[in-house]
């Protein structure tokens, strides 16, 4: 049945969906039009529908999967801590071996702490930093995705209409009724921009809990941080004794211990997220010991308890410990090949067809642009009116080739792939950028 029909079984469960859930969905990243799809299963990178079509999948539940869709090794491992318990009021071993095995990737973790999503990694990355400061408000990138945290979110959404001038981006809120006091401690900062950036940082001396970045940020354009900017930060922060926070959710599966591990700088806090779950939901929050402290509950006083009904469960610590062992540092390296390969496969197919198109990215995820020249920041990253059209057309084009992509037209691989997967990709990228030259003539 073509499930594009009202009467197809996808339109259906969307018209039931819409009576119960706002839009018909619980998160806006699986809309679609005329209606999202629905999952039937998933093996490897590939998943199927209730419709029966099968799709390679290039999203991999928004970069959350390193191993794509049930591996065996990590269904099994689960499978057996189901049938001992899912959740207890008393702690695990498997929390300490996988907090073990965490802060074995990357030396600037000394401690951490586990829970439930990226965002409130973010927010407990914050809530630290303001802990260990005294200070409240915190700086971040424009247009920087670091989940729902009234501040970490503001200005992910800002638009030529309300971004204000570059060298004073504005506070914009993405929520209806954002409180004004939380506009008023988030400080907006230009990417890749050192002068600009430490300009707006030197009027807020002394004021910073932290300064929060990604080193490689989807929203902003996924052009990677430069060196210079990383560093100039690093240094601005340590001199005025506010902390640097790593938001690495998405980024830490480009090398064993973060994409942070590619530049000459240690971050006070790393949030972590996505791949470390192993298919559940998880957060973490790492850091120097000396940071870190402020969760101590055993301190003589705390200056940030911290705690979650579910975070450390053992079904998210098994999944995660396993897939983590798995993406060991041949597998990191293994996909980050596979990575230069897709970036550039497609850098071909824009000089082939002579689109006027980009590819931004590292490690394992890429970003396709509709643009000459990769943007350097946020503003030069957004999409025209013609361009996000574009866009929608190349989106379309792929998905009805069969490759499920993430909404921005970006791309996180996952290890199960391997050639035949990406010159596929590559392939109908190629198609694409024919059809969106043709149709926009
Ligand atoms: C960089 C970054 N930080 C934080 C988050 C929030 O993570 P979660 O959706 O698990 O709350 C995301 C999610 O996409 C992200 O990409």
């Amino acid at each position: 049945m073509n499930r594009h029909e009202a009467t197809s079984r996808t339109a259906q469960l969307y018209a039931r969906a819409l009576q119960s859930l706002p839009g018909g969905v619980s998160r806006n990243t699986v809309l679609r039009k005329p209606h999202p799809l629905y999952a039937e299963r998933g093996e490897g990178c590939r998943v199927t529908d209730i419709e029966g079509v099968e799709r390679i999948d290039f999203a991999n539940n928004m970069a959350s999967l390193i191993h794509g869709h049930a591996h065996p090794a990590i269904t099994d491992a689960v499978s057996q801590q189901l049938k001992k318990g899912t959740a207890f009021t008393l702690a695990t071993e498997v929390e300490v071996r996988f907090a073990e095995h965490l802060l074995g990737r990357n030396p600037s973790f000394d401690k951490l702490r586990f829970v439930n999503s990226g965002t409130e990694a973010v927010m407990g990355a914050v809530k630290a930093s303001r802990a260990f400061t005294g200070r409240a408000k915190i700086a971040k990138v424009e247009g920087a995705y670091h989940g729902q945290y009234d501040y970490a979110e503001v200005s992910q959404t800002a638009n030529p209409g309300n971004w204000g001038s570059a060298e004073h981006p504005q506070s914009v809120p993405v929520a209806r009724g954002t409180p004004p006091a939380a506009l008023a401690d988030v400080v907006v900062i230009p990417f890749n921009d050192t002068e600009a950036a430490l300009a707006i940082l030197q009027q807020h001396k002394g004021e910073l809990a932290c300064v929060l970045m990604d080193l490689l940020p989807h929203r902003v354009g996924m052009t990677p941080a430069n060196a210079e900017f990383v560093t100039a930060i690093r240094e601005w922060t340590s001199q005025d004794g506010a902390l640097f926070v790593l938001d690495e959710v998405i980024t830490f599966r480009t090398e064993v211990g973060g994409v942070q591990t590619r530049y000459e700088v240690t971050p006070d806090i790393t949030a972590l997220g996505k791949i470390i779950g192993g298919g559940f939901p998880v957060g973490a929050i790492a850091g120097s010991a000396e940071v870190m402290e402020v969760m101590n509950p055993l301190a003589e006083k705390v200056l940030f308890p911290h705690s979650g009904t579910f975070s450390a469960n053992p079904i998210t610590m098994t999944a995660g410990l396993t897939a983590m062992e798995l993406y060991d540092e041949a597998a990191v390296a293994h996909l980050n090949v596979l990575g230069e390969r897709t970036r550039s496969g497609i850098e071909d197919a824009i000089r082939k067809t002579g689109i006027d198109a980009c590819v931004t990215g590292g490690g394992s995820m890429l970003r396709v642009h509709l643009k000459p020249s990769p943007p350097r920041d946020y503003r030069a990253a957004y999409p025209t009116p013609e361009e996000g059209r574009r866009l929608t057309l190349l989106l379309d084009h792929l998905f009805e080739q069969g490759f499920m992509m993430i909404n921005t037209c970006s791309v996180a691989l996952s290890t199960v792939m391997g050639n035949e997967e990406i010159d596929a990709l590559v392939a109908a990228m190629e198609s694409g950028f024919v059809k969106v030259m043709a149709e926009g003539e």
